[in-house]
């Protein structure tokens, strides 16, 4: 057991910081072994603070103090004291200046928080309470203030010396080494604050802001990697420009640096001028690098360049405020996307990830709200609530308020925040301020947890052609919040006619019709009654269109109703949606009984949309994808593990039976053709062809086997690479291990290319998997130092394979706990994001509960575990 149990910190305990600090000027003697760090720090009493006993008490951990000083004289050792983490020193003036010197050890820093080595390079991560391990300080982000760094370190093992701002001044020393100052305009609070040293090399290009000032922008990578980064460097030039249009935002420094490192805790971080990357969010080729890969880094890089706004200008007074950034950050890349790419897909497969990450959180030990109210390590809510749910909350404050007034409201964030550090209620005051509209009772989403339930019956009166909807809305409790008050959410609906067509909706009591179309009606009672009145004829509703809001919806409809929704609803989310909840309805059918039918409807339904030649492939493919396996046991009483297994692969074999020509069909005509592009069209015809190939490939037919292989051996680009791979590697066989051999061979040398072949075995449904993930483990090219291998691997299985995971002699638990063990004195914060794959233990069957609990009741048993692992194991047992 944890030694003393770690004490939760509440949002109603946060007091003004006693002290700011104007200024700060560092410097760094580098060396990987051991670094010298000295500080300087101009500090001065906040007079909107109350007066405290005479000490400052600054932050600091694994901190070897060599000097302290105090306005230029030495401390005495009675004058301060060091703790495991702090230091406090006594008697101080209302302002002064402080300097130390410490010792760190970037080499032996297995956390990768703070200073830490990545390869041949070092660099930092703040984020959130990383400063401390740097220096003491007032590690929090509402001291802000102006940083100089001065970098020495050895000219030829590190020529690229980095921070944040605008390099002042650079020398060589008569000792080898070199030295280079960088001096940060803009005041910032400490998690911003980032260091590199490497021998890097830099892509080069400029962009010129919207007012004519000109900017440098730079990506720096290892040597081998200069020909990957032409994707991350013209997705930035986009978000730069972007950003002005769409935000009226302009970058503000004269230069912008990427800087990709192989080993890191996430995905990127917003350094001020100096965002530092998991390099997989910056690398790619089309021969190295997937779609999906082409995606991620294209919204990454727009996510962490909006942060300059969005984070940095105007940032978090508190960690409970996370959401401030990182929602409304979230919102802006995905309207980025939206607007480059295709705005239906992208909201599909938002909808999806909120879904399977964030309603499944909502409903587990670990929920919290928006904004939480209370942890104990910070680095467990970097979450899909705090990320997803807040960036739909910001999106339902956009779409209450219209996009003008909402432009007029962000103008006025930005305006009335800029320098600032503040809360999520600033955030909506200026909502209010620009609309003069109430969001009082709107305020809840980011006070209460859970996700909404929408009930919602709808029913028709020949005799006066009115169509009404009892709207019920209904929270479960979640911990620490028994009773949930109603929420005020809009809820965006439309009527189609026999036609197909949008009707034109008229409420009851209104003067003049809508034009046909969506109407959004404000939901706030417990429940609610609408009337739609002079309808032409009994109305198929379209409900919840472009999923308005973050709910889980039930209405009463038949297949048929669906099946109508799915062709002809104008809405492309709600035609997704419908599909897929037919899908839903037949798989969870098929788990119930195995020999259950499938209603040719559905096959026709199916083949009339592979059919279709007008239509955007990229949407075909999402509405054609059967649902996920845990997407499928979210939606029964007790996840049957085995059975939607089970039905999963026989639907999808009874489609590649039934559909074989059409398949084919599909997969020939949207063959690779001409050089790789990264645009919505190719892409959408390349998971099109993909997902008709994986159909082909479950029914075993003979001649998707030879293109399977054909298309393994000869793509040029990664995408059709991975997924004929993934498809042998389930078939099994020598096809497979040929295939993963051939793979190994091509690739090793490529760290992130690997990740996938590691992916690719522990994702794999075959029996033997776990078997062949724990050899994987010993594999001269796996490393639990290494997170994007282990996130490659171990998460991986533990997290995208249900069906071997939670195989039910618990041997995919034991395997998750034994990691966790393992990991944990290394890297608390990838281990304790492994425990949250078993806090869902009460959805399983008793067998199944009893095996997890045991296994999170080991990990507690183990003595000095992190505080993020003990966070998560205690929760989950509550
Ligand atoms: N702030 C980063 C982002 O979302 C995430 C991050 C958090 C990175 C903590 C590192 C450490 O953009
Ligand atoms: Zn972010």
């Amino acid at each position: 057991m944890y030694r003393e149990t770690p004490h939760p910190i509440f949002l109603h305990d946060y007091q003004p910081p006693e002290f700011l600090i104007d200024r700060v000027d560092l410097a760094f003697e580098l060396d990987p072994e051991q670094t010298m760090v000295t500080a300087r720090l101009e500090l001065r009493r906040n007079p909107a603070a109350t007066r405290g006993d005479g000490t400052v008490c600054l932050h600091g951990e694994q901190l070897e103090l060599e000097w302290i000083a105090l306005d230029g004289h030495p401390l005495n050792p009675v004058d301060y004291r060091v703790e495991r983490e702090s230091l406090t020193v006594q008697r101080v003036p209302d302002r002064f200046v402080l300097e130390t010197q410490v010792r760190i050890h970037p080499a032996h820093n297995t956390a990768l928080e703070g200073l830490y080595q990545s390869g041949d390079m070092l660099c930092t991560q703040c984020e959130a309470e990383g400063f401390r391990r740097i220096t003491y300080f007032l590690d929090r982000p509402d001291v802000m203030a102006r940083y100089s760094a001065t970098l020495i370190a050895d000219k030829t093992r590190f020529p690229v010396l980095l921070s944040n701002g605008n390099r002042v001044a650079s020398d060589d020393l008569d000792d080898g080494r070199h030295r280079v100052r960088w001096e940060d305009p803009f005041p910032k609070p400490s998690y911003l604050f980032a260091l590199v040293a490497g021998d890097l090399r830099a892509v080069e290009d400029s962009f010129t802001t919207a007012s004519g000032r000109e900017v440098a922008l730079q990506i720096f990578v290892e040597p081998h990697n200069l020909d990957k980064c032409d994707h991350a460097m013209r997705s930035l030039k986009k978000a730069m420009r972007w950003d002005e249009e769409r935000f009226g935002r302009e970058y503000d420094l004269d230069i912008f640096m990427i800087v990709a490192v192989s080993h890191f805790n996430m995905g990127a971080m917003e350094n001020k001028g100096l965002n530092i990357f998991n390099d997989k969010f910056v690398l790619a080729r089309p021969d190295t690098a997937t779609d999906v890969d082409f995606d991620g880094i294209e919204s990454v890089i727009a996510h962490e360049y909006f942060h300059n706004w969005t984070g940095n200008r105007i940032t978090c007074r508190d960690w409970f405020q996370l959401s401030l950034k990182e929602g409304f950050t979230v919102y802006r890349d995905q309207e980025f996307t939206a607007d480059v790419a295709s705005r239906g897909v992208k909201r599909i497969s938002d909808v999806r990830v909120l879904r399977s990450h964030q309603f499944t959180e909502d409903a587990s030990p670990m929920a919290h709200p928006v904004r939480p109210d209370s942890y104990i390590e910070i680095n467990n809510f970097y979450t899909a609530t705090v990320y997803q749910k807040g960036a739909e909350v910001v999106r339902m404050q956009a779409n209450l308020l219209g996009p003008e007034v909402f432009r007029r409201a962000t103008d006025l964030y930005f305006a009335r925040h800029d320098g600032q550090a503040v809360t999520t209620d600033d955030f909506v005051r200026c909502m209010e301020d620009a609309s003069g509209r109430d969001l009082s009772q709107f305020r809840r989403w980011y006070e209460q947890a859970g996700t909404p339930e929408l009930h919602i019956q709808t029913s028709y009166d020949e005799a006066t052609r009115t169509c009404s909807l009892i709207v019920r809305q209904h929270t479960e409790p979640t911990p620490g919040q028994p009773v949930k008050a109603p929420f005020h959410l809009p809820l965006a609906i439309g009527l189609l006619g026999p036609d197909g067509r949008d009707l034109p909706l008229r409420l009851a009591g209104a003067s003049s019709p809508d034009a046909p179309g969506t109407h959004v009606l404000e939901l706030r009672q417990a429940v609610e009654t609408f009337h739609f009145v002079d309808l032409p004829a009994r109305p198929v509703p379209s409900l919840l269109r472009g999923f308005s809001a973050p709910v889980k919806l039930s209405f009463d409809c038949t297949d048929d109703d669906l099946l109508f929704l799915m062709a002809h609803d104008s809405d492309g989310f709600n035609r997704w949606d419908a599909a897929q909840t037919l899908m839903q309805r037949l798989l969870l059918n098929l788990v119930e009984d195995a020999e259950a039918g499938i209603p040719e409807s559905f096959f026709d339904a199916f083949r009339r949309a592979l059919r279709d030649e007008a239509s955007d492939r990229a949407l075909l493919a999402e509405v054609l994808t059967l649902p996920a396996e845990s997407y499928l046991g979210e939606q029964m009483a007790v996840v049957d593990v085995d059975g939607i297994h089970r039905a999963r692969t026989t639907l999808t074999r009874l489609i590649g039976e039934r559909l074989r020509d059409d398949l084919l069909a599909v997969y020939r005509d949207n063959g690779e053709s001409g050089p790789y592009a990264f645009t919505p069209e190719a892409v959408g015809r390349r998971a099109l062809k993909n997902l008709a190939l994986g159909y082909l490939m479950q029914a075993e037919d003979a001649e998707a086997l030879a293109r399977c292989q054909a298309q393994f051996a000869g793509a040029h680009n990664m995408t059709d690479v991975m997924a004929a791979l993934r498809l042998l590697v389930d078939r099994g066989g020598l096809e497979s291990r040929q295939a993963l051999d051939e793979f190994y061979r091509r690739w090793s040398g490529e760290s992130l290319v690997l990740d996938k072949w590691f992916s690719v075995q522990a994702t794999s449904p075959r029996e033997e998997t776990l078997t062949q993930v724990i050899q994987l483990m010993r594999h001269p090219d796996f490393s639990l130092g290494h997170p994007n291998r282990v996130r490659s691997l171990v998460s991986a299985f533990c997290n995208l394979n249900q069906v071997r995971f939670h195989a039910a002699d618990g041997a995919g638990y034991r395997f998750l706990a034994d990691r966790v063990l393992e990991l944990d004195p290394l890297n608390p914060l990838i281990a304790s994001r492994l425990v949250k794959s078993l806090i869902r233990w009460r959805r399983f069957d008793p067998g199944r509960q009893a095996l997890m609990r045991a296994e999170i009741a080991r990990i507690l048993e183990r003595e000095d575990i992190s505080k993020d692992v003990f966070e998560v194991a205690s929760k989950a047992l509550d």
